[in-house]
């Protein structure tokens, strides 16, 4: 696939506001967030507007859920200094967005989704025949391209998503993008580039259309990263004129599947609310010694002297995420030869999940001891989000004549 050299790096990834957050959340999601916001430019949000279409008759506590998971965002050590947190609803552009790409959305893209299907016949006691659900995807598609995000880290379920986010984009720029003077005003630009820019350009667009060299396309986009001297429309056609169609407002973002095993719950299935099966981030020591220690562990070890078998039991999958090699083959070798208890054998994933939660626990204290903290990181990062949206939707009113002087 060839990826969006030309646009600097942006990272844009939504969460739904579901409240106090688990283990799951921390090493599924927020770990791999903790990298990102060292690496890129990134910019996370609470999806607020996307608990609505799924759960509007009990709307009441969105923005308390949604006030509970900024503290354990920060409590994690997501930073607002490195990353941009910021509320979906405080920006107002993404609704507007959606609208207008809804416009060019034909249905059936939305109903081939496949969790439009899926979800329905989840959540059959939820009244999901509305406008709204079939319309999220489409939704979270402005989510992304109002800030012109170039990769989205996503779980598995969402990368269909993300597939449909690009074939909006590219339709956009195809329905859009194509100005009556397009190739005439491409020309006009690529002179402006200077005479050795111009020639190089025009040799990667002549290989990338006639020999479908995709590294041309990648170079042409690079060369076209590095020019001053010309406009930001000007850059957008030349973009869209190496592939022919026509000026790239919307650059098709990539989906970044997330390289982290499912984390398991109490109970051996993935560790989810609705399972009843969590640890949250901010439980208690003894409340974590008592989950783990109640834990069903393999039911051949009725009694202390029956040898068991760790793949038959749920405690093992968490000892593969907390323990070292040593410690597992401890296990394996004390289970099966019931040389250990079971109490013996949680011991360690107890302290290690402790161990693990202390820090987050006592941030979340304090911040928890601060609603205005928390209120001002999300307003803050809502203003900055809020800028980059504008400039986003200037350029897509404009293309879609809109533009009153
Ligand atoms: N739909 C995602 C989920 O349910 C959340 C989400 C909304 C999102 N908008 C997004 C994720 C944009 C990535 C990018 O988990
Ligand atoms: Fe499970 Fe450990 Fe008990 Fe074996 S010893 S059954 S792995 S808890």
């Amino acid at each position: 696939m060839v990826s969006n050299s030309s646009q600097p790096a942006r990272i844009v990834s939504g969460m739904r506001p579901t409240g106090a957050l688990h283990l799951g959340h921390y090493h599924g999601v927020l770990r791999n967030w903790l990298r990102l916001q060292q690496e890129e430019e990134c910019l996370f949000f609470i999806a607020d507007w996307h608990a609505l279409t799924t759960h509007y008759e009990d709307a009441g506590n969105i923005a308390e859920h949604a006030h509970e998971m900024a503290i354990d965002w920060l409590a994690a050590g997501v930073n607002p200094k490195l990353s941009t947190l910021f509320v979906q609803s405080h920006v107002p552009e993404h609704a507007e967005l959606h609208l207008l790409l809804s416009m060019i959305t034909p249905l059936g893209w939305l109903e081939r989704v496949p969790t439009y299907k899926d979800q329905q016949e989840k959540l059959r006691e939820r009244d999901l025949s509305t406008y709204g659900f079939l319309g999220y995807p489409l939704l979270q598609s402005a989510d992304i391209l109002v800030y012109k995000a170039t990769r989205v880290p996503v779980g598995e379920d969402q990368v269909a998503h993300v597939e449909m986010t690009r074939e909006i984009a590219r339709r956009f720029n195809h329905v859009f993008g194509r100005e009556p003077d397009f190739e005439a005003m491409a020309e006009e630009a690529i002179r402006k580039m200077g005479k050795k820019q111009s020639r190089l350009y025009r040799d990667l667009r002549k290989r990338y259309q006639e020999q479908g060299d995709e590294e041309a396309l990648e170079v042409a986009r690079a060369v076209l990263d590095g020019q001053q001297n010309i406009t930001l429309s000007d850059r957008e056609r030349l973009l869209g004129y190496v592939e022919g169609s026509g000026r790239m407002i919307l650059p098709e973002p990539e989906a970044m599947l997330t390289p982290t095993p499912k984390m398991p719950g109490l109970d051996g299935q993935k560790m989810s609310k609705s399972y009843g099966n969590t640890i949250s981030l901010r439980e208690k020591p003894d409340e974590v010694d008592r989950k783990i220690r109640t834990m069903p562990t393999d039911p051949a070890r009725v009694r202390r002297s029956d040898p068991g078998d760790p793949e038959k039991c749920p405690v093992w999958p968490l000892h593969k995420v907390y323990s070292d090699e040593r410690t597992c083959e401890w296990v394996q070798q004390g289970c099966r030869s019931a040389g250990i208890g079971c109490l013996e054998c949680k011991k360690p994933l107890i302290d290690a999940v402790n161990a693990e939660l202390a820090p987050i626990r006592k941030r979340a204290q304090e911040l928890a001891a601060e609603p205005d903290h928390v209120q001002s990181v999300l307003g803050e990062g809502s203003e900055r989000a809020r800028d980059l949206a504008r400039q986003t939707l200037v350029e897509v009113r404009q293309a879609m004549g809109l533009k009153y002087r």
